[in-house]
């Protein structure tokens, strides 16, 4: 059962919550409804770096034969990202130079290159530099892989998510095929190995568990207990606060 608000919730001071964890573990579905429930601000950071690796794919610098992820660098300055409220779906999405690319990062090929490109120090740098902007005020949810280790790394609640391989693959296998992709399961459990290794194993501010977080295991947790239990453990820390 959640946690009852107690009625001076409102007037309490506002915490920083980071969720990480390994790709396809349902960061995002959870940080969405526990912001909603929370008045918090959330924010998926997977979608920046899907954007910026979108960009790399039309300017040509990777996908296809085009193996050049390193010449994207020169053009980051180029590179105006922004979240737009979407009223009607309840959420954000995401605004590349202007365009609504909601759609095109969530594609399997683009989930097959952003592991490359999030390796970049210098794409890494511009988006923590956004991403701490975006936070300044707390009262924020943010997801992604490095929130609780370097963008927020004094954040009041952390949470690492995992799941085993074949519980995430057959999760985003059947996200694909509900928007009409055409993809094996094969391929989505290899996508999900090969991003879990070069996630976990590049240089700069690889995937890891901070210290303080909570890790949290899904493979066998259906939504509602996830989120109730997260709920559970924001509303502990907001009241203490
Ligand atoms: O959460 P996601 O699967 O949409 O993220 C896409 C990729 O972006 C993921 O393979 C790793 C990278 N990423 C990252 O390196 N750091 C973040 N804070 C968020 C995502």
């Amino acid at each position: 059962m959640p946690l009852r608000i107690s009625p001076y919730f409102w007037t309490m001071g506002k915490i920083t919550i980071a969720i990480d964890g390994y790709s396809s573990t349902g960061k995002s579905t959870i940080a969405k409804q526990l912001a909603k429930s929370l008045g918090y601000i959330y924010v998926d950071t997977g979608a920046m770096y899907r954007a910026v690796t979108l960009f790399a794919m039309q300017n040509g610098f990777i996908g296809g034969a085009a193996e050049n992820p390193g010449a994207l660098v020169q053009l980051l300055p180029k590179i105006h990202l922004k979240f737009v409220f979407n009223d009607a779906l309840g959420y954000s999405e995401m605004f590349l130079n202007g365009e609504n690319v909601e759609q095109e990062i969530r594609t399997l090929e683009v989930s097959r290159y952003v592991s490359k490109i999030a390796e970049i120090e210098q794409v890494r740098h511009k988006l923590v530099e956004m991403q701490r902007k975006m936070g300044t005020e707390k009262g924020i949810v943010m997801d992604g892989r490095d929130i609780g280790t370097v963008v927020f790394p004094d954040a009041e609640l952390k949470i690492f998510m995992t799941a085993s391989p074949d519980a995430r693959a057959a999760r985003r296998y059947k996200e694909l095929l509900e928007k009409g992709g055409n993809v094996s399961y094969e391929a989505v459990l290899k996508n999900v190995r090969e991003r879990d290794f070069i996630d976990s194993n590049r240089e700069f501010s690889p995937l890891r568990k901070a210290e303080d977080a909570i890790e949290f295991d899904n493979t066998d947790m259906g939504l509602k207990e996830q989120y109730e239990r997260m709920y559970h453990f924001a509303l502990r820390i907001i009241e203490k606060s």
